[in-house]
């Protein structure tokens, strides 16, 4: 039985959790989030400066009052190295250091993005089994869109991603476009479920383009140019603003997705990232799954967002089949 602490510190969440592995059995024993949301509302997005010196005021105590809790005895540390905001990701990689060097124990450095497209196997307390690949793992977030193909543990092969903004990012531009302030996400899909998705045809960019690629740089820039001819007065206006951007971003990711299906042989769809806390997007992905007849398995809403959990099971998972990562803090890198 070992038991390792995992810290998460690559954007605006500050987390903790203790993971207990034993073989092919992962459990997380506890865990904690202090989330920076409220600290970058009034900037209208993340600053790294700022998350950084967030991170650094909370983490120690935290880690501090979560050890008292728990009384464990630690293993392994865990840590997420990117990719994520550089400072922000040397907050969390510097107290981790420190911790395994006082406890002299082992520091594992995990990467992000592993943890987003392994979130939704944390509802059962197993290591993914063989029949449990390829899946296809599609990450929407505030940083990364991503649809990569998990042929086995550690075989990863990206099929589709943006190549400018990702989808949560657009969510977000829009969002501030409408004054509906940070993070704009989770207010489009509360506005769009009054509006009408047909009121308004915004372009769908690469949506034809016959890859995985696709783009919502062009599209966000769209919704601007509409609102500044077409400032909308009234609440439905605006509701159809939202519903009709949803509905792009929707057409476009259901289209790559039905691109890849009809190429790739998968078991099943697998979510993460915060974007899928949109009911609108969750619904029809889910009806094109069941049409398709592939099971969709999508992150709770606690672990959709960023989170510790996600990073301790990926440690849980490189020491169940034996891979070693060199720690290299790296902000941009994807997979
Ligand atoms: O995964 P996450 O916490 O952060 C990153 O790792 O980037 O995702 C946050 C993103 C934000 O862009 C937020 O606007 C978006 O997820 N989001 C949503 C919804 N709820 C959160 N986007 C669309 N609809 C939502 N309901
Ligand atoms: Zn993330």
């Amino acid at each position: 039985m070992k038991k390792i602490l995992a810290i998460e510190t690559s954007c605006d969440e500050t987390a903790l959790a203790l993971v207990e592995c034993q073989d092919s059995t992962v459990t997380i024993l506890d865990h904690v989030l202090y989330s920076q949301i409220d600290d970058h509302g009034q900037y209208g997005g993340v600053v790294p400066g700022l998350a950084a010196r967030i991170h650094g005021k909370k983490l120690p105590q935290m880690i501090i009052d979560f050890l008292d809790h728990n009384q464990p005895h630690l293993d392994y540390i865990a840590v997420t190295s990117g990719p994520g905001l550089e400072p922000a990701l040397h907050v969390g990689v510097n107290q981790a250091r420190v911790l395994a060097t006082a406890l002299n124990i082992p520091l594992l450095p995990v990467n992000h993005m592993h943890g987003h497209m392994f979130s939704s196997f944390l509802s059962d307390t197993h290591v993914p089994r063989k029949d449990e690949y390829p899946f296809l793992a599609m990450t929407l977030s505030g940083g990364h869109t991503e649809f990569v193909l998990v042929q086995g543990y550690n075989q990863y092969r990206i099929l589709g991603q943006t190549i400018d903004d990702a989808v949560g990012e657009a969510f977000d531009k829009v969002g501030t476009m409408l004054g509906l302030g940070y993070p704009g996400g989770p207010a489009i899909s509360r506005l769009a479920v009054n509006g009408d998705p047909e009121a308004i045809t915004f372009p769908r960019p690469m949506i034809g383009s016959s890859d995985g690629r696709m783009s919502f740089s062009g599209l966000k820039t769209a919704v601007k140019y509409y609102i500044q001819d077409h400032p909308p007065e009234t609440e439905q206006k605006k509701a159809d603003i939202a519903a009709s951007f949803e509905q792009a971003v929707i057409d476009v990711i259901i289209k790559k997705l039905t691109w890849i299906l009809d190429r790739y042989f998968i078991v099943s769809i697998r979510g993460g990232g915060g974007v899928w806390a949109n009911p609108a997007l969750r619904k029809v992905t889910d009806q094109f799954a069941q049409k398709r007849s592939i099971p969709l398995h999508l992150p709770s809403q606690e672990v959709a967002t960023d989170n510790a959990q996600m990073i301790g099971y990926i440690a849980a998972l490189d020491l169940y089949y034996g891979v070693n990562r060199e720690l290299r803090v790296e902000g941009k890198k994807a997979l």
